[in-house]
């Protein structure tokens, strides 16, 4: 079956357990904003939020994985959404327009990352002046939960401290998800 995995991360993606509508109305994201979907997977996110910015925003799916870009690229082609730009990133690579982003939103990808403090530094170089990053990431819970077991979790505190380490502050975090955290950053340098 084509696009397999695609289907599965969206699947999980728009599980009522992960709250995809309580994460959309926290970030409140306006028509004509730029939005920056790292680890895009299946596009579940990203298509959504192609809908709420509309034409004159953009969103950039970003993605390892030749696979899930091709299905993402065919998934906003089926929707007629001609704002969203796939990016086949190399690892630890991020090839976008520089100081454009609104958002920067990163969900169960941060586990993936080899040297995140550096990672989250180069997020700079995209992100607005008064630009935020939303990280969504598995907690760790159950003592036998795959994630756990896996190690696919970063724990919130390292999160922040590794944003503040990159030069971010912490914003909000939020508590409604099971599962993972949510917490929201600013670039410390940033006066809003
Ligand atoms: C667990 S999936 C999450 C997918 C999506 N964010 C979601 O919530 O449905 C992690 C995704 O991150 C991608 N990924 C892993 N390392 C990456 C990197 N360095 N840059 C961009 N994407 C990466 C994987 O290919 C995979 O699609």
């Amino acid at each position: 079956m084509k696009f397999t995995k695609a289907k599965m991360f969206n699947r999980k993606a728009s599980d009522p357990r992960g709250k995809p509508d309580q994460v959309f109305k926290a970030l409140d994201l306006k028509p004509g904003q730029n939005i920056v979907d790292i680890g895009a997977g299946g596009g579940y996110y990203s298509l959504r939020f192609a809908e709420t910015v509309g034409e004159k925003g953009q969103v950039y799916a970003v993605d390892t994985s030749q696979e899930l870009v091709e299905a993402v690229k065919l998934y906003a082609k089926e929707k007629g959404l001609g704002n969203v730009k796939t990016v086949l990133a190399a690892e630890g690579k991020l090839d976008l327009p520089e100081k454009s982003a609104d958002w920067i939103f990163m969900r169960n990808v941060c586990h993936h990352l080899s040297d995140r403090v550096e990672y989250f530094k180069k997020l700079d170089a995209v992100l607005k002046p008064d630009g935020k990053v939303a990280v969504i990431d598995y907690k760790k819970i159950k003592s036998f939960s795959f994630h756990r077991i896996f190690g696919h979790y970063v724990l919130q505190e390292t999160i922040v401290k590794e944003m503040e380490e990159a030069g971010y502050r912490l914003e909000k975090s939020f508590d409604f998800l099971p599962e993972q955290s949510f917490t929201i950053f600013t670039l410390s340098s940033s006066q809003f």
